[in-house]
């Protein structure tokens, strides 16, 4: 079952998500002293490439299939990768505090555009999507022990865009018929997890020695990112059975939920 995309929505969301975003306090004080600042700052470089420092599009080999299938989009999926760039903005915001300058490649980064660039464009989706849940549960780690108030600032600003980034991924993925009934449906969100696994476990391998030397565990890690998972599995789930009601004949919901209304961005 397909049905379109509120284009004209996320549009408008994605418009409205640039208004009210304070900037970090970036001469606010810190502590210079804290054994594990150098880890900070290396995982904050890499960071600063891979959430959106890189290519700031899809990259997939078959885009166009995608960025064409609709009229709109195009548009829409430019303003959610001009938030990324924006987040690759703030953490340069961090390096330019903590005196660091950026960097241009890394391994974990070359592996992530490739995958995206080969698999095609419906993967490629697939892996930022679990890209942006695994990161969620890195700024929601990062934001709970770091001591920097830029630092726990910028996590506000971009946890507040991914929480957007997942809705729109979800109404995405629920347009597209997504996650199926039956046992095609326990096959795609197994294959969800376990790719979601495997994003959060390459995420780990750089980061997890900045996290760990702040306070948080490998353990506290995992169970984030698979709340997190299990969390957009549900929404996709309550978002696909409304769009079955609607195929249906029932009355469809107002393309605004009171949530978007109320806040500017979906409640996460
Ligand atoms: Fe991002
Ligand atoms: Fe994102």
């Amino acid at each position: 079952m397909n049905r379109p995309l509120n284009i004209e929505k996320w549009r408008a969301f994605f418009l409205r998500n640039r208004k009210n975003r304070p900037e970090p306090r970036w001469d606010a004080p810190r502590r210079q002293d804290w054994p594990g600042q150098s880890l900070l700052e290396q995982s904050i470089r890499e960071f600063q490439l891979g959430d959106g420092g890189g290519p700031a599009s899809l990259i997939a080999w078959n885009r166009e299939c995608y960025r064409n299938s609709q009229a709109g989009l195009v548009e829409v999926i430019d303003l959610w990768f001009e938030e990324e760039k924006e987040h690759s903005r703030l953490l340069g915001g961090l390096l330019r505090r903590y005196e660091r300058e950026p960097i241009s490649g890394h391994w974990s980064f070359s592996l992530f555009c490739g995958i995206r660039q080969v698999m095609g464009v419906s993967f490629e989706l697939q892996v930022l999507t679990l890209t942006e849940l695994s990161s969620t549960a890195y700024y929601r780690l990062l934001r709970q022990h770091g001591q920097d108030p830029a630092l726990r600032e910028v996590c506000d600003l971009i946890l507040r865009d991914e929480a957007g980034h997942l809705a729109f991924q979800n109404d995405r993925l629920a347009a597209k018929g997504l996650p199926g009934r039956g046992w095609r449906r326990w096959l795609w969100q197994r294959q969800f997890v376990v790719c979601g696994w495997i994003a959060a476990t390459v995420l780990w391998a750089s980061h997890g020695r900045c996290l760990r030397a702040m306070g948080a565990t490998t353990r506290g890690f995992y169970r984030e990112a698979t709340r997190q998972f299990y969390r957009f599995l549900l929404r996709l789930d309550h978002r696909a059975a409304r769009t079955r009601a609607v195929t249906a004949g029932a009355t469809e919901a107002p393309p605004t939920s009171t949530a978007v209304r109320a806040t500017g961005h979906p409640a996460p």
